[in-house]
Order: structure tokens, then C-alpha cells, then sequence
């Protein structure tokens, strides 16, 4: 059987919804989060990064499965054998990547007592969080995962619009 032309419709949506909320996370959390006072007025913007962050994880570990569940694309050729292996790779460290950031947040969160916020109770912020050892994997991620994500952007706007062989029409709905 010929390999489809596209991903997975389940796998489309779940890619274009976890790129939206990734994107607005890292921003979120690098240009706001990060620089805010650890007092009450930062209750209800870490409630939202923790729900988001958590449901980033379980859409990515959805995502997982369906991934190695599905038929997918025969590998796209940029016409160099190592930017076609970067293409894999990347992929592999973006799935890491989100991994990583969803469980390192998590603990965070479990190890400086904040996840009763989630539930809407008050609780005693730390002075930093950079008290706590997953603080320092969840920055380094962040920029790891910002830098891939960029990487990957530009990509597959190169293969749109300067090798024009409509690769984003398979991460999109349409006939098989
Ligand atoms: C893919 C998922 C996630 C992304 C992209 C993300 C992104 C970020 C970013 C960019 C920062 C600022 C880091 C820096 O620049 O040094 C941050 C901080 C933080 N994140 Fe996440 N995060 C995610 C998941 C989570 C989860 C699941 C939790 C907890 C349940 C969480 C809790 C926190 C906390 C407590 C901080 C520290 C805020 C501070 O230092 O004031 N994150 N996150
Ligand atoms: C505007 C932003 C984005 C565009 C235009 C885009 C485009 C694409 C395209 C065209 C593919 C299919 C590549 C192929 O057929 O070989 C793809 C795959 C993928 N993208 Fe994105 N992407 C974007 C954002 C993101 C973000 C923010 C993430 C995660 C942080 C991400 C993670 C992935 C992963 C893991 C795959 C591999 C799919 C798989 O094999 O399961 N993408 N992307």
C-alpha cells in the first residue's frame, strides 16, 4: 500500500492545538510569568500556565500513541541527506522536548506546594522558585524548545514557499 499523503486528521488537530498553546506558553511564560512578583496577583496567571501546561501533556502523550498508531507521510526531501535526518531529529526532540517541559513544570509545582492553586485555594508562594531544582530544567527546556520550535517553523516555511512542495498540506485535511 502507497503511504497517505497526509498525517493522521487526529494528528492534525492535535498538532495545530498543541502548536497554538505551546507557542502562547513560551511566550507567556519567558516575557510575563517569569518576571512577576510571587504574590497573591500571580495566583490565577500560574493556574493558567499549570491547567495549559498540563494539558499540553496529555495532548502530547494522545498524540504519542496516534503517532506510532498511524500510517504516516513517506519522509519529505529537502535534497540534502542531513538536513532530511535534522527534519527527523528534530521532531523526536520537539516530542522530548514537550515531555520534558510538562513533567519538570510538574514537579515544580508538586515540590514548591502550588497545585492547590489549580483547585482555586490560596497558598504561600516561595520567594523564587529557582529554590527548587526542576526550575532550572524547566528555563533550560524552555529555551531548548523555543530554539527547536523556530528551527521547525522555518523549515517548513522553507519547504512552502522556496521549495514550494506544499508540505504543510500534509500536516492538513484533505483527500488521503
Ligand atoms: C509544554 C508545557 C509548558 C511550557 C511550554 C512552559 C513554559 C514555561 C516558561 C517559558 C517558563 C519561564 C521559564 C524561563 O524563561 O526561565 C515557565 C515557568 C514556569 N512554569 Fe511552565 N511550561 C509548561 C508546563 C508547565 C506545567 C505543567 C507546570 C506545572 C504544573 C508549569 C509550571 C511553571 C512554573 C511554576 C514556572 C515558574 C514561574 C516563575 O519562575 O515565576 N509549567 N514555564
Ligand atoms: C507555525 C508553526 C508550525 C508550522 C508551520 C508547522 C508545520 C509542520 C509540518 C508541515 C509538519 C509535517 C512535516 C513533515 O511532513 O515531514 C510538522 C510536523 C511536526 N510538528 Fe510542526 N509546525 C509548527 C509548529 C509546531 C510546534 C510549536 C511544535 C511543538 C513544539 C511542532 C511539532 C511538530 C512535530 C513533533 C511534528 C512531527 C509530527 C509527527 O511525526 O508526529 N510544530 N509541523
Amino acid at each position: 500500500m502507497p503511504s497517505p499523503k497526509r498525517y493522521h486528521p487526529l494528528l492534525v488537530v492535535l498538532h495545530w492545538l498543541s502548536a497554538l498553546l505551546v507557542l502562547f506558553m513560551l511566550a507567556a511564560g519567558m516575557l510575563s510569568l517569569k518576571w512577576m512578583d510571587n504574590e497573591p496577583a500571580k495566583f490565577a496567571p500560574l493556574a493558567v500556565h499549570m491547567l495549559t501546561g498540563i494539558a499540553i501533556l496529555v495532548l502530547t502523550a494522545v498524540r504519542l500513541v496516534t503517532r506510532l498508531l498511524s500510517r504516516k507521510p513517506a519522509p519529505a526531501s529537502s535534497g540534502s541527506r542531513l538536513l532530511d535526518f535534522t527534519a527527523g531529529a528534530v521532531h523526536v526532540l520537539l516530542y522530548a522536548g514537550l515531555f520534558g517541559m510538562g513533567i519538570s513544570g510538574l514537579g515544580l509545582a508538586a515540590l514548591s506546594g502550588i497545585l492547590p492553586l489549580l483547585g482555586g485555594a490560596a497558598v504561600d508562594l516561595p520567594i523564587t522558585f529557582f529554590d527548587y531544582a526542576p526550575r532550572y530544567g524547566h528555563g533550560y527546556l524552555a529555551t531548548a524548545l523555543a530554539l527547536l520550535a523556530g528551527l521547525h517553523i522555518a523549515a517548513a516555511l522553507y519547504h512552502q514557499f522556496i521549495r514550494k512542495d506544499g508540505l504543510i498540506g500534509r500536516m492538513g485535511f484533505g483527500r488521503k
